[in-house]
């Protein structure tokens, strides 16, 4: 395939933008593929209402088909459309989060096709916050369906340098913005759940839900004891993970990812620098050593940190940023700047351990999906 038209779209050009804009929505009509800006990351757009075109997104991804995309509306008619069984819950978190980072799901309508959802009788369905996003859904006058923009298994694109990078080969246009502004991917909300259940945490959090759809405190703290019992009760326990992409690998660098704690990751570094001056191997004596398949270079490590605790490991770090919002913003960005170094391992810190939010709680659970030590 030739190489995708790319597109750098600046603010207050509006010529230059109507037009870019027009020829984006023609290819999306068209049956074609476009990769798009949003607050959260970057996405793979086409059709969501055409097989063919959804088929399109998986080839370019190199994604199992059977799971499902998420598809982005620009209004709420565009939801009525291919969504059965809004509720007032439903509504509720509109008014309050839409356009922004909540996808919800819903039954669908006839009119989505199995290739969209991946098989299920369910379609996962949300308002971008990004103009450009807005925009392009408006153009195409259809949704759009768009998983994030990276290849299957990596980690999400949050910047046009990476999209063009990674995907200019495998989808017809690129329209490029500012980075991402958040970071990390929507929460993902099962609304046909008798309390609207998080399956992926996102800056939305669970809490947060259930505020908005709660009358008072009092019906707030009923909500949260019975979400309780509804996540330890059979029907939550189904061996099938309710969102199919739960189960794949995600978000992996080429580097070795390791979570550690503070203290383990200087001991492994004092531990490799015992090693390197004593000739063994370097990974030698290390708990984590098993999990490698090759001897890494200490030149070849990296600390992943925060700006409070960069001092804390010599002169292998990367600071992520100084607190949540730019942890989270950040996180995918410089994942993938240190494969273009040519890093091999990484060691991250709990970020969460010192900060409490549920953001970071959200940026921890990609985090850990990454991490070869860790089992999901
Ligand atoms: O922020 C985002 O959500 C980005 C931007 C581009 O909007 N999109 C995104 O899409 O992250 P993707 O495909 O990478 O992740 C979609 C997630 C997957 O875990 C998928 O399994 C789940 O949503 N999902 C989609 N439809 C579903 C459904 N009908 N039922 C359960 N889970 C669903
Ligand atoms: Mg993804």
């Amino acid at each position: 395939m030739a190489g995708a038209i790319i597109n750098y779209i600046s603010a207050g050009e509006l010529e230059q933008f109507k037009t870019i804009m027009e020829s984006a929505g023609n290819i999306i009509k068209n049956g074609g593929t476009v990769i798009f800006p949003t607050e959260t990351v970057y996405g793979l757009g086409a059709n969501a209402l055409d097989p063919r075109a959804a088929k399109r997104i998986y080839k370019a991804k190199g994604r199992p088909s059977d799971n499902p995309l998420i598809v982005h509306v620009s209004d709420c008619q565009m939801l009525e459309e291919i969504a059965l069984e809004i509720g007032p819950d439903a509504r509720k978190l509109m008014a309050a989060y839409w356009p922004g980072p909540l996808t919800m799901i819903f039954y669908k309508k006839d009119l989505v096709p199995n290739e969209t959802t991946g098989g299920l009788e369910t379609v996962a369905v949300r308002m971008p916050s990004n103009p450009i996003a807005l925009s392009l859904i408006e153009e195409a006058g259809l949704p759009i369906a768009a998983p994030s923009a990276n290849i299957s298994g990596r980690p999400s694109i949050t910047s046009g340098k990476y999209a063009i990078e990674e995907m200019a080969d495998r989808v017809d246009m690129i329209l490029v913005d500012e980075d991402s502004e958040i970071g990390i991917e929507s929460t993902v909300v099962d609304m046909t759940t008798k309390i609207p259940l998080v399956l992926r945490p996102g800056k939305i959090s669970q809490k947060d839900i259930l505020r908005t759809i709660a009358e008072d405190q009092e019906e707030y703290e009923d909500l949260l004891l019975a979400l309780e019992e509804m996540r330890f009760s059979k029907e939550s326990n189904e061996a099938e993970p309710r969102s199919p992409g739960m189960k794949y690998t995600h978000y992996s660098p080429h580097a070795y990812l390791i979570l550690l704690t503070t203290e383990e990751i200087r001991a492994s570094l004092t531990q490799m620098k015992k090693n390197l001056a004593q000739g063994q191997p370097l990974m030698h004596a290390m708990d984590w050593a098993d999990l490698l398949e090759r001897e890494v270079h200490l030149d070849k490590v990296r600390v992943l940190t925060t700006e409070k605790n960069k001092n804390d490991y010599g002169e292998h770090v990367l600071s992520l940023g100084s607190n949540g919002k730019e942890i989270g913003k950040n996180l995918f960005k410089k994942l993938r700047d240190l494969d273009e170094e040519g890093v091999e391992l990484i060691f991250c810190e709990d970020f969460a351990k010192e900060d409490p939010s549920e953001f970071l709680a959200a940026v921890m659970n990609r985090i850990r999906k990454a991490a070869i030590n860790i089992d999901y």
